[in-house]
């Protein structure tokens, strides 16, 4: 066990209901209020009526920024920060997924400063005093609602940076997993493939030999991850199954679980960042492709830890240390193919010859984020595995 700090000041409200409380807790923050959303799915499902209800029984002043799009963009982020600064908000309230959320983050960190918001997410400048957040989260997935990371694609450069800052954890997140109902099987799909990738990047890239406390408690995760989504596909209202589903993925990315691993790092998203910058595939699609490569990529470097994996995750207990770390790896495949997440580079339909191109972009972020132990040759060996 590493020495660590956890600060997680996020309040939770979670349950059936709890998005009448959204007005209340943003109005501890201030009147004028910037409404940010995505491209509509708020409206069709009618949380849109009920946000308004609740900020206006309140007395918001309430300015809209609708439209933000999955993988949110510099540009959008901008428009957003003028549209703050010109109705003097106090307060931004972000009703979406991970990125309506992510968008609400750095509109918060750029309304506050004079330069541009994109110097914080290439490590030129760091954020002071952002105009603070609240949330109601509408798609388990990113974890963005109880943690102070965002990530943005910048057009320009085609660069899908990410970073976190201690201010932008937002103050209050309302988690109501009926509101989650509607996301279609697709992205409840690559929804759950993200919260597993976000603990297995921990997992797999800690380097104590010994953390028996984080390991259950990541290994569970993964397991509720591939169970509670079985249950959704199975039903798509299943308010139990939505709720535990929920739960897991905020759970995967607000610090609880790599506390006391010591230096870790997200070298599958370094990589899936990349795809989504260049192709705008799904964060979750994304993800389920690379990760068998890169697990296949590093397995021999550590069989003992993918072995720990396969027989506490799909009770593999046969065979070698090398042949379970590999059933295991086939486990986790098997299971992104059954949820319909693609599985490989080829299914996504990116071309090999696009590979030394994904590698450079792909080295830009692991510079931003000090990723030592990569570099472009790395990187394309890994897209190799995963064609
Ligand atoms: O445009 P809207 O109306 O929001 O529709 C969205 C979007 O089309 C739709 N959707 C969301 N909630 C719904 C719904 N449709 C019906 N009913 C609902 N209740 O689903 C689509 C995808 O939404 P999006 O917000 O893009 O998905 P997700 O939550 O997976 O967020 C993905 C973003 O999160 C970032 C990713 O990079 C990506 O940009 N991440 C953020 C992280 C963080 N802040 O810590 C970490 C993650 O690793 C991830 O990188
Ligand atoms: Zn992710």
């Amino acid at each position: 066990m590493q020495n660590f700090v956890f600060h997680n000041p996020t309040k939770i409200l979670f349950g059936k209901g709890k998005v009448s409380s959204i007005g209340e807790e943003t109005a501890v923050y201030g009147k004028n209020v910037l409404l940010v959303y995505g491209s509509g799915s708020i409206k069709k499902n009618g949380l849109y009526d009920q946000v308004i209800q609740s900020l206006s029984s309140t007395g918001a002043i309430i300015s809209e920024h609708p439209g933000v799009q999955s993988n949110p963009i510099l540009s959008h982020v901008q428009a957003g920060i003028q549209l703050a600064r010109e109705k003097q908000c106090e307060v931004v309230c972000a009703v979406g997924g991970g990125s309506v959320i992510d968008e609400a983050k750095a509109i918060c960190a750029g309304t506050t400063v004079q330069h541009d918001v994109w110097k914080f997410f290439t490590g030129k400048k760091s954020v002071k005093n952002p105009l603070p957040l609240t949330t109601v989260l509408t798609l388990a997935a990113s974890g963005s609602e109880m943690n102070s990371g965002m990530v943005i694609t910048n057009t320009e450069t085609s660069q899908k940076f990410g970073f976190a800052n201690k201010h932008l954890f937002p103050k209050t997140s309302i988690l109501d997993p009926t509101v989650t109902c509607s996301v279609p099987a697709d992205y409840t799909a690559y929804g759950a493939v993200d919260a597993i990738a976000h603990v297995l990047e921990f997992y797999f890239t800690s380097l104590d030999p010994y953390t028996p406390v984080q390991d259950r408690l990541m290994e569970g995760l993964v397991m509720n991850g591939m169970e509670s989504c079985d249950r959704v596909l199975n039903k798509l209202d299943d308010y139990h199954a939505r709720a535990d589903l929920m739960w897991t993925a905020t759970l995967a990315l607000n610090g609880l679980t790599c506390a006391g691993l010591g230096k870790v790092g997200f070298p599958m998203h370094m990589i899936e960042h990349s795809l989504s910058a260049f192709y705008d595939v799904p964060h979750g699609a994304g993800l389920s492709a690379v990760i068998p490569g890169w697990l296949r990529f590093h397995a021999d470097l550590g069989p003992a830890r993918f072995a720990q994996f396969a027989e506490r995750v799909f009770d593999i207990r046969e065979g070698s240390v090398e042949t379970k770390a590999e059933q295991g790896i086939k486990g986790l495949t098997a299971w992104f193919e059954k949820v319909g997440s693609p599985t490989s580079l080829t299914a996504l339909g990116i071309p090999q010859a696009d590979f030394p191109r994904i590698a450079e972009n792909g080295m830009a972020l692991a510079k931003v984020w000090r990723m030592k132990d990569y570099n472009e040759q790395k990187i394309e060996k890994i897209l190799q595995e995963c064609i």
